[in-house]
């Protein structure tokens, strides 16, 4: 029995994983996805609200305004409705739809800003956040500088995954957002056992494994994992007790939180795939000498369920491991070889059609007759037919359907699809009297970008 959700903060389970090859080390797994809030961020929304109203920062009923939409944001929502306070957060606008119900729906106000622009900048959130704190008499969180965001892991994570682990533990793997939890951890470690390694898992792109090896800030790329990760390192992250540091690239990342859910039945957020694939890394590394290492699944998979566990998104994202053909083919994102590709009968209502388009979210579909293209359904034909009548959603595709197609051989070059596309039309590429798939405009722009990043 318990009192309340905050109750359920922390003591998260510790999972031995066992589906990789750790050349004889053993892996174990902090299920951080199991606080109430779902993510590792609880332990910091209790911990950072709980020191403002010690030192009187917070009175009863009184306003926190914090820049994030991650996991932060759910953390500090959840603790403040079951408090009573009122929360605002400054959130960029390029923030998913999901999440940011989410925060409403636990009473949170939300406050979007641009997502285009860099520190500094009035409209960054945090400058934002800050300003409007300054301003309104709100007190500014702020994660980044907040004593109390490290000193929840140093007094809780890391005393529970000592005392989880009996006292014997070789090295933790653990990734940086604000680096509280690396900086707790380091602090806890460093006194009860400070032979503990501290191993930093970055994706590629962020800067801190480079600052770990050579003490400099070089210039950030771009990941796709989220939550971990940086551009600058944060003020409260102490990372002088790193003594490694992995970087894991996003494919990689990806591809270890799928075997994860598929081989280990963990359902893991994006960034659990930096770190493991780190901590595997760092076990094969010490082959040597077996040992024991702890690792963390910062926040459940349910969230990025359509992006990390949906091949359409990895594909559109150039994630998906499959052998490029070097011409019109690498463009098709989704292959009807593959099935796929999603598309509806001639004698499909358009209702069907309509369900399809908002289920895959695409604006067109294919209109397939037994295996043969016969046209293209789309969101304007779809408009024009309900706009005409009101049983318009019982009418056949045939009825609505365009040919606004041409049709492509492999080996067309770039600008045939260039000049397809750009006359409004569907460009499909038939190989050998077969049909490999659809491109759009979309499809294009995703290649070329994919294209772009690898050079
Ligand atoms: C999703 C996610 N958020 C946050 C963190 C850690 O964040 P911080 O450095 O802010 O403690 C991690 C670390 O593993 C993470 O995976």
């Amino acid at each position: 029995m318990t009192r309340g959700m905050l109750d359920l903060i922390g003591n998260t389970p510790l999972v031995q994983v066992t589906c990789f090859d750790t050349a004889g080390s053993e892996l174990w797994v902090k299920l951080e996805s199991q606080n109430p809030g779902g993510s590792i961020k609880d332990r910091i929304g209790l911990s950072m609200i709980s020191a403002a109203e010690a030192d009187g920062r917070l009175q009863p009923g009184g306003r926190l305004i914090e820049a994030t939409a991650g996991n932060t944001g759910l953390g500090l929502a959840l603790v403040a409705a079951l408090r009573g306070y009122k929360l605002t957060l400054v959130i960029p606008d390029k923030m998913s739809q999901e999440k940011v119900t989410h925060l409403k729906a636990l009473g949170a106000e939300v406050i979007w800003t641009r997502s285009d622009v860099g520190k500094g900048h009035p409209a960054y959130y945090q400058d934002m956040a800050q300003r409007i704190a300054r301003e309104s008499g709100a007190l500014y969180v702020n994660q980044f500088e907040n004593p109390a965001n490290p000193l929840a892991h140093e007094t809780t994570t890391g005393p529970e995954i000592w005392a989880q682990t009996g006292g014997q533990l070789d090295a933790i793997v653990c990734g940086v957002g604000s680096g509280g939890t690396l900086t707790g951890l380091s602090r806890y470690f460093a006194r009860v056992a400070p032979e503990v390694e501290i191993v930093l898992a970055d994706p590629r792109g962020s800067v801190l494994a480079g600052y770990v090896a050579t003490g400099t800030v070089g210039i950030a790329g771009s990941w796709l994992v989220e939550g971990i990760g940086e551009d600058f390192v944060p003020p409260i992250c102490d990372l002088s007790r790193v003594t490694s540091a992995y970087v894991v690239d996003d494919a990689e990342a990806f591809a270890t939180v799928r075997t994860l859910l598929a081989r280990a039945g963990i359902l893991a957020g994006s960034s659990s795939g930096t770190l493991i694939a780190a901590a595997v890394r760092y076990c094969r590394d010490h082959a040597d000498r077996p040992r024991k290492v702890v690792s963390i699944v910062a926040d459940s998979g349910a969230k990025y369920l359509s992006k990390a566990y949906r091949d359409e998104w990895l594909a559109d994202q150039g994630l998906l491991q499959r052998p490029g053909f070097g011409d019109l083919r690498d463009v098709v994102t989704r292959r009807a070889v593959d099935a796929q590709l999603v598309a509806v009968a001639p004698d499909d209502a358009l209702r069907v059609a309509y369900a399809r388009m908002r289920l895959h979210d695409v604006s067109q579909l294919p209109v397939m007759d037994r295996g043969a293209l016969t046209g293209i359904v789309d969101e304007s034909d779809l408009l024009v037919a309900a706009l005409a009548g009101e049983r318009a959603f019982d009418r056949p595709v045939r009825d609505v359907m365009t040919r606004k197609v041409e049709t492509l051989a492999p080996e067309a070059p770039l600008t045939d699809l260039v000049r397809v596309l750009g006359e409004g039309k569907v460009g499909v590429v038939v190989e050998k009297g077969v049909l490999f798939g659809l491109v759009t405009r979309i499809d294009l722009v995703n290649y070329l970008r994919r294209r772009a990043a690898a050079v």
